[in-house]
């Protein structure tokens, strides 16, 4: 699966270890739009970067890092065919994808630790999405039908 990271500085290192996670234990090809140290930065420009790519049709999922995760996804969700999710636990990143085809996941990188980010990137990255119903739903995300 081709996948994008970023994150700020806050989420600077555990992007750098989901990243690592996703390229030598789980083989994926991880393109990494920064940032690329600990230097304070604007979380916006890195969720930008990351949801462009993501909405394009380029990659196939997306993660974003920030210090709650917050920011990120807030400006990801901005793209039409964005549909990123702030994730804290297993189940919040199982069904992100069960249920709402999540295609970004974006997390705290003051928030969690990193061996449970780690199990939260495979289950993200291997859990299918569901369909029917919430297919239907999703469908409703740009119109009320009314
Ligand atoms: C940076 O201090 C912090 O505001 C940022 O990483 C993020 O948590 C925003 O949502």
């Amino acid at each position: 699966m081709k996948i994008v990271v970023g994150s700020d500085h806050a989420g600077f290192d555990l992007k750098e270890e989901c990243k690592r996670f996703m390229e030598r234990e789980l083989g994926h090809e991880v393109k990494d739009m920064g940032v690329f140290d600990k230097s304070s930065a604007d979380y916006p420009q890195v969720a930008h970067k990351v949801a462009r790519a993501v909405a394009g049709g380029e990659f196939e999922r997306g993660l974003l890092v920030c210090g709650t995760g917050i920011g990120m996804s807030m400006v990801a969700n901005r793209y039409k065919g964005v549909r990123a999710s702030l994730c804290h636990n297993i189940y919040t990143a199982r069904l992100s994808r069960e249920h709402n085809d999540a295609n970004i996941m974006t997390m705290g990188g003051r928030v969690i630790g990193t061996g449970l980010a780690l199990e939260m990137v495979r289950v993200f990255l291997e859990t299918g999405f569901e369909g029917g119903r919430h297919q239907r739903r999703i469908g409703q995300f740009d119109s009320t039908g009314i």
